[in-house]
């Protein structure tokens, strides 16, 4: 297997609106993740992704653009921008930015143009339709509720919006389109960006008919996920795109591509295709939802993360390249839905945290993981501020549901479980903002902290700093072949990973109780050497059969 420098770090995801305020307005901005740069590089982390700092009215908290070349007023300046870089650069830090390029905002110079006349130049860069029988000209759902077209007073016709209706879909079929947004990455790679995060990068060919979704009983829209994921020009549109501008730069790229399965995870990663280094697929955090979708939801099991975890393992294996991930901007926190937040909260961070960070891919941590950052349950909808969890709530209201039944959703799946402020000590606000946080921060914070974490030896936070510094000397760690080991055990979840005469076996166990762990007969060794655990470990113990404690997790290298 070929080395490169993305497959050998470990990723860091900044959600700046959340991350660390400078000036007091409750709003997280670039010289506040300058001051931070120092609590990174002592976390060990190779390379930040910044979540979108571009111009953006805010509609979805920046992944709504109206200037792609732009720094977002509350977020700093150009300036503020340049010196963040070099900064990270100083501190041997890459930085990936976020390309947001299936939307812009409906607030982008393009899209106001475009809205003006059907004949304008600007009209074909995004979706235009004329209604069919009165209604919309299809049936598709948006992420964010209700349809996915909104009718446009103007001009007469509806434009497509797969998210919010301030997201209007730009149309890749325009080769204008595409080259805009190539000079466009043109611009920040030659200001000195490492890379890219793309977001629904998968979403950006539509099948040209668009056809209607099928419709669920009892729902007005449907989805129509099949007509614009993966859809028929996708590879040609990032195989253009990698001969135009990645192929230029020593860069790492990942997409985002909801729903895909390994074989299309292949397509878009195999390196002699030339399209992405990695992608983020969404198979294991899907496994609590239901058919109706993310707010369906259904307890996940051990037997089930197994089996899509060894899936994509396996699968991608010498083909393609993983990406390893359990939390982001999106997603409720990691130690809240696969862990326990309670008693054994930092025993559990640690486990998921091995567990992860030991299977072959990148990983990726997101604000506050390090910490062990819980969900958060506020009491009122008034105290939430994402889009597509008020979209949601007023819908379900609508429809007559049971408030608190909602909430307990929103407590479960919510996206501002990820964006409450980073908790950075325990004075007010939890030293995140001196002003009002735009969002309020988790009434824990006095407990979980970064400065009481960065006290403890113990914490969360060291045992990451140990599991980055692993990756880092034992190759194994990197290029070794994953394989599952005892599969059928209903709570532990054991793997080993094996490059030449070395084998790591990773132990984790994913419960409060004690079961006994069994090394198969096939795996056999001279010398056993442990190299993390979250427990004391007694370094002779045999490994033939362990008693495993609660949430336990150890990783021994074997030869
Ligand atoms: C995926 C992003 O991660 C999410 O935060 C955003 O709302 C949608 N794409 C739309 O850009």
């Amino acid at each position: 297997m070929e080395r490169k420098w993305w497959k050998e770090a470990v990723v860091y995801q900044i959600y700046p609106r959340s991350f660390k305020d400078s000036n007091g307005d409750g709003i997280g901005d670039l010289r506040g993740i300058i001051s931070k740069l120092d609590y990174l590089k002592e976390l060990g982390i190779d390379v930040v992704w910044l979540s979108p700092v571009y111009k953006s009215p805010n509609d979805d908290n920046g992944y709504d653009i109206s200037d792609y070349r732009a720094i977002m007023d509350e977020f700093g300046t150009m300036a503020d921008w340049e010196e963040m870089i070099e900064e990270m650069h100083k501190r041997g830090i890459k930085l990936v930015m976020d390309l947001v390029v299936n939307h812009t905002s409906d607030e982008h110079p393009w899209f106001i143009e475009s809205r003006q006349s059907k004949d304008n130049p600007y009209r074909d860069y995004y979706i235009w339709r004329s209604g069919k029988n009165g209604r919309e000209p299809n049936n598709w759902e948006s992420h964010f509720s209700g349809s996915a077209w909104e009718y446009d007073e103007t001009t007469g016709e509806y434009y497509l919006h797969l998210f919010s209706k301030k997201q209007p879909d730009l149309n890749w079929e325009n080769p204008r389109v595409r080259q805009e947004v190539y000079e466009m990455m043109k611009f920040w790679l030659d200001k000195g960006v490492d890379g890219f995060r793309m977001d629904v990068i998968n979403m950006i060919s539509k099948v040209p008919e668009l056809p209607d979704g099928d419709v669920q009983p009892g729902k007005k829209y449907a989805w129509g996920g099949r007509y614009f994921m993966n859809g028929p020009r996708v590879h040609e549109f990032l195989q253009e795109m990698h001969r135009e501008v990645l192929s230029k730069y020593d860069v790492m790229t990942v997409g985002e591509t909801p729903g895909v399965t390994p074989a299309e995870g292949i397509l878009y990663t195999a390196p002699e295709r030339k399209e992405l280094n990695m992608v983020f697929q969404f198979e294991h955090v899907d496994l609590d939802s239901g058919a109706g979708g993310k707010w369906d939801i259904h307890p996940w099991t051990l037997a089930d993360l197994k089996k899509t975890m060894t899936k994509w393992q396996k699968e991608l294996e010498g083909k393609g390249w993983n990406s390893l991930y359990l939390n982001n901007h999106d997603q409720p926190r990691a130690v809240s839905r696969f862990g326990d937040d309670g008693t054994f909260r930092v025993e559990s961070a640690k486990m998921l945290a091995t567990f992860l960070h030991m299977m072959q891919g990148t990983p990726y941590i997101y604000q506050g993981e390090e910490l062990g950052m819980t969900n958060v349950r506020f009491p009122s909808i008034d105290d939430y501020r994402d889009i597509e969890t008020l979209n949601m709530y007023k819908e379900r209201m609508e429809n007559g549901e049971d408030p608190q039944a909602i909430l307990e959703k929103i407590y479960y799946k919510g996206r501002d479980n990820a964006r409450t402020p980073m908790q950075w000590d325990d004075s007010e606000h939890a030293g995140f903002t001196t002003g009002t946080p735009w969002i309020q921060v988790n009434p824990n914070y006095k407990e979980i902290n970064a400065k009481a974490a960065m006290e403890d030896p113990n914490s969360v936070f060291h045992y990451y700093k140990k599991l980055i510094q692993l990756r880092k000397a034992h190759d194994v760690i990197v290029y070794g072949a994953y394989e599952l080991i005892l599969e059928d055990d209903p709570l532990i979840y054991a793997y080993t990973r094996t490059l030449g005469k070395e084998t790591l076996v990773v132990i984790t166990n994913f419960s409060s109780e004690t079961p006994v762990f069994r090394l198969p007969n096939e795996i056999t060794y001279s010398t056993k050497q442990l190299l993390i655990s979250n427990y004391d470990v007694d370094e002779r113990e045999e490994l033939h059969e362990i008693q495993l404690r609660p949430w336990e997790a150890r990783v021994y290298k074997l030869k």
